[in-house]
This record gives structure tokens, C-alpha cells and sequence, in this order.
């Protein structure tokens, strides 16, 4: 079984990133953090990623708005972002209150800005395999492990468990596309899906993306398969100074002795969602920059 180290992968992805950055000088990308309330999961994440965007010469600001704002409200303080000529990346971190139609707010994002690749035309262009598409975050990262660490997907069966617009759907897409890594014969499952097992074992690569603590057992896997597990689950562990700790989708220690390759949790997808945001970041101001001159 080899350990796929996504801290190391990350800084490796973040030491180019920065040599690039320093090439655009005086010019500096800059990405703008949206975020609303105070959900503990979601102010670490946001935290993480602007310490990240600094450390690499980015510039991260952050925006905080109560629960309680308006989706109308909102839907304006992203056009007066979007009007922003010094901003080159907007991120609305999810989950939204309930109030706030999600799929709303990502659609309003200036495409060329939307460094998560949420809105409908960069997933569109994901479809037609547009190079200049913005990949979301976690599935960029996810193909970036994949070939950092030499797995083979030509060919290859990949079972991607979830749906989601973040990540199921998206992660699905670009490893079907004819590039590099790609060219996969890609199966869906969710939570309707018959007979699971029979299908996750037929997995040559396994993508659990659900957000169930421990849901794929060793039963559920073919001896020799890749795994990469994207869930970032929070148990309750009183011997924690934090009282909880993280597990992912994937019963690592049953699982991980019939894998070839496997993804720890915390320390493998996590690092690289953040990785590839400013990788993103970095591209949205070279395009921006580009259609400018
Ligand atoms: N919530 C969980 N993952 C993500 C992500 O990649 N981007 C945003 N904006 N919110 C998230």
C-alpha cells in the first residue's frame, strides 16, 4: 500500500505556484473570501485557505456577512466584487444558510473570477473540455494526486460515490475527458444506487465523496485499487483538546491493506482543495490580465 502524502503534493503544487507569482510582479493576483455566519468548519476553512494565499504572495481579504443576510443582499454585494477591477477571485464558501439559494449565488459569480468553477458556465465548459474552464477545487485536486502520484486511469474503472456539485459530478467529468489523467470509464453511485457493493468492487479507482464516517468497509473494495477519500467527517473524541477529530468515507484501517494506493484523512485531499484554489486563483488573474493587454 503506498500512503498518498497530499501535504507534500500540496507544498510541491504551492512552491510552483509561487515562482509563478513572482513573475507577474509589480502585478498580484487577489482573491476575495466570501463568507456568511460562523459555522466553526467554515471559518477554519476559510482561514486556511487565506493564510495559504498570503504565504504564497496572493492577496486574500475576507468578507463576513450575518446569517441573516438577504439573498437579494448578498446577490449585490457579489455584483459590487464583480465590478471590482482589483479583484481577481470571488469564493463564496458553502453551506449557505438555508435561505440562500446556493446554486443562485455561485450563478452570479463573474465566470472569469469564479475560482471555485462552480458557476454553470465553467462546469459547461468543463463538459466541452475548454482548457481555460476553471476546475472546482476538490476535483482539480483529486486528478492532481492522481497523476502526481502515477496512477493510471486510461482504461481504468473509476466508481465515484456522490453526486454533488462540489465534488461527485465534477471529479466524474474530468476524468472522463480525453486528457491527462482521464480517458476513464466513470460509474455514479448515490444513495439510491442498488446493490452498491457490486458495483465499488468492480472499482480499479475508488472515489468516496458522500460525507459518511467509515462508510466504505474492506468488503466493498477490490484487492489492489486506488483510493482517494474525499470525506472530512467530525466525530465526537473527548480525548481531543478540540473534543472531535476527523475521519473520512473510508474505514482506513480495514481498507487501506487491500489498497494499492490510498489517501489519509486529515492530510490528503484537504491540503490540495486549497492548493488548487490558488492555482486557480493564479489563472483567473493571468486571464483577466491577458484580455486586458
Ligand atoms: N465548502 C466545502 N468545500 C467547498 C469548496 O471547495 N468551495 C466552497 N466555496 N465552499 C466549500
Amino acid at each position: 500500500m503506498n500512503l498518498i502524502d497530499g501535504n507534500q503534493i500540496a507544498t510541491e503544487v504551492l512552491d510552483e505556484l509561487s515562482q509563478r507569482i513572482s513573475l507577474l510582479k509589480p502585478g498580484k493576483p487577489c482573491v476575495v473570501f466570501v463568507r456568511v455566519g460562523d459555522d466553526p468548519a467554515s471559518v477554519s476553512y476559510v482561514k486556511k485557505k487565506e493564510r495559504t494565499a498570503q504565504s504564497i504572495g496572493i492577496d486574500a481579504r475576507l468578507v463576513v456577512f450575518p446569517t441573516s443576510i438577504s439573498e437579494s443582499d448578498l446577490l449585490q454585494e457579489i455584483d459590487r466584487l464583480n465590478a471590482d477591477d482589483s479583484v481577481h477571485g470571488i469564493l463564496v464558501q458553502a453551506p449557505l444558510p438555508s435561505h440562500v439559494n446556493e446554486v443562485s449565488i455561485f450563478n452570479r459569480v463573474n465566470p472569469a473570477k469564479d475560482v471555485d468553477g462552480f458557476h454553470a458556465t465553467n462546469l459547461g465548459k468543463l463538459c466541452q473540455e475548454q482548457p481555460d474552464a476553471f476546475r472546482s477545487c476538490t476535483p482539480a485536486g483529486i486528478v492532481e494526486l492522481i497523476r502526481r502520484s502515477g496512477i493510471e486511469t486510461s482504461g481504468k474503472r473509476v466508481v465515484v460515490l456522490g453526486r454533488s456539485l462540489i465534488v461527485g459530478k465534477p471529479v466524474g467529468m474530468l476524468l472522463l475527458n480525453r486528457s491527462i489523467p482521464g480517458n476513464a470509464t466513470v460509474t455514479f453511485c448515490h444513495s439510491r444506487t442498488h446493490n452498491l457493493p457490486s458495483i465499488t468492487k468492480e472499482a480499479d479507482i475508488l472515489i468516496a465523496a458522500i460525507g459518511k464516517p467509515n462508510f466504505v468497509t474492506a468488503q466493498m473494495v477490490k484487492q489492489g485499487c486506488a483510493v482517494i477519500d474525499v470525506g472530512i467527517n467530525r466525530i465526537a473524541d473527548h480525548s481531543t483538546k478540540s473534543g472531535f477529530r476527523l475521519v473520512g468515507d473510508v474505514d482506513f484501517d480495514e481498507v487501506s491493506p487491500k489498497t494499492s494506493f490510498i489517501t489519509p484523512v486529515p492530510g490528503g485531499v484537504g491540503p490540495m482543495t486549497v492548493a488548487m484554489l490558488m492555482s486557480n486563483t493564479v489563472q483567473a488573474y493571468e486571464q483577466i490580465i491577458q484580455t486586458q493587454s
